[in-house]
């Protein structure tokens, strides 16, 4: 990323008062489409981030200058997306309007916006873009935020971490998909060098340590940009409340899926649509390998971690059908390489990415597979990168 303090210079003017803010993107390990029907998800924060380089102003609007859109935007405070609006813009503005609509104080701000996280590769660029902006929003309202993590640049303002989180998972609703709270949560909450296995019900979470010395984490861009997401992502939404709402006739303590066990499905699938069988067979099977991937992860257990994360990938093909063929392609060529553990597509699905545990000695192997057959296959350039395990967002400066 080039030096924001520059652009900022280059295109504001110079600044000795400049904050920035950082959010980052994540990849989540398991635990896929899970997050909005109240179940588990495990996912880590990517070194990758959206930043943005701010100065503070009186008055009640915000100038942004996206480094990856090479366009200039403003909007006022208070102010509604129109027809005009650029895409990018309205993630910062639905994340205005809903902090406003929490009765917080917002500041207005010039800022550089920037980011490496690949959009449209499922590795939640729009999320992280929230969480920027909600943070680039509060610093500017309260300069004397000091720099720190998100939660306590939220808590000077009242608010818990996982209510920020919560408040720009309901921007994202406004702009388009009504996703689950993982990827904002995930933005917020990263730890270094762990896994977060969240609870999406009650938010409660716990940090799983990703043993780096023993097995990379390998994200794979298929290069397929995700098409038609929202509406089959909304689609599949539906097919599990009704599913939901179909099994809690056989027992009325089910409010979603997350509280129907593999027993109470097995029992009563037949009476469920064939689709709608499917779908929550995915997400009841997956629940389950959530919590089997912390217990093989705190024994150590990397090869079962391995086999959970390739399960969990038949599952979202067959089942849940959120893949694809390139994505099949990729997970297949990684499962030929010795000392890939397990590999799956990672994200919404529907194109995007893969991510593959990988032991440190087999990451070149695969790198080469991958290089030697996808690109001939789907005439696609792949894009490969290990990612450590980072922290959540934050105010830097
Ligand atoms: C997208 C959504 C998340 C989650 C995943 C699928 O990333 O934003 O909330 O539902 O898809 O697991």
């Amino acid at each position: 990323m080039p030096d924001l303090a520059a652009r900022f210079a280059e295109i504001f003017g110079p600044s000795a008062d400049l904050r920035t803010v950082r959010a980052p993107g994540r990849v989540n390990l398991i635990g896929e489409h899970t997050d909005y029907n109240d179940g588990l998800v495990m996912p880590m924060a990517l070194a990758r981030a959206v930043r943005i380089a701010l100065l503070p102003q009186e008055e009640p609007a915000v100038r942004l200058w996206s480094e990856q859109f090479a366009e200039r935007a403003e909007f006022a405070l208070g102010e509604a997306p129109g027809d005009e609006t650029p895409h990018w813009l309205r993630y910062p503005m639905a994340v205005a309007a809903v902090l406003a609509e929490e009765g917080l104080a917002l500041g207005g701000f010039r800022g550089v916006v920037d980011g490496d996280v690949p959009v449209g590769a499922g590795l939640s660029s729009s999320a992280a873009c929230e969480v920027a902006s909600a943070l680039a929003l509060l610093v500017s309202a309260r300069p004397e935020i000091p720099p720190g993590p998100a939660a306590s640049a939220a808590e000077a303002h009242g608010l818990t971490g996982e209510r920020l989180a919560r408040l720009c998972q309901a921007a994202e609703h406004r702009v388009g998909v009504r996703c689950g709270i993982m990827d904002q949560f995930i933005s917020v909450h990263g730890r270094a060098g762990h896994a977060v296995m969240l609870d999406c019900r009650d938010l409660s979470h716990r940090s799983v340590p990703l043993p780096a010395g023993e097995a990379a984490v390998v994200v794979i861009d298929s290069g397929v940009q995700r098409k038609l997401t929202a509406g089959a992502y909304n689609e599949r939404r539906s097919q599990c409340e009704d599913g939901a709402a179909r099994l809690a006739e056989f027992d009325p303590a089910v409010e979603s899926l997350r509280d129907v066990s593999r027993d109470l499905f097995e029992a009563h699938a037949d009476a469920l649509p064939t689709t709608v069988r499917r779908r929550c067979r995915h997400v009841v099977t997956e629940n389950a390998r959530v919590l089997e991937s912390v217990e093989a992860l705190e024994a150590g257990d990397l090869a079962r971690f391995g086999r959970l994360v390739s399960a969990s990938h038949d599952s979202l093909r067959d089942d849940y059908e959120v893949s694809g063929p390139e994505l099949d392609l990729l997970v297949t060529i990684a499962r030929e390489v010795d000392g890939v553990l397990g590999s799956r597509l990672t994200g919404a699905g529907f194109g995007g990415c893969t991510v593959s545990l990988v032991r440190p000695d087999a990451v070149d192997s695969l790198r080469n597979a991958v290089m030697a057959r996808y690109q001939a296959e789907t005439g696609l350039q792949p894009r490969l990168w290990t990612s450590p395990a980072a922290d959540g967002a934050g105010v830097e400066t």
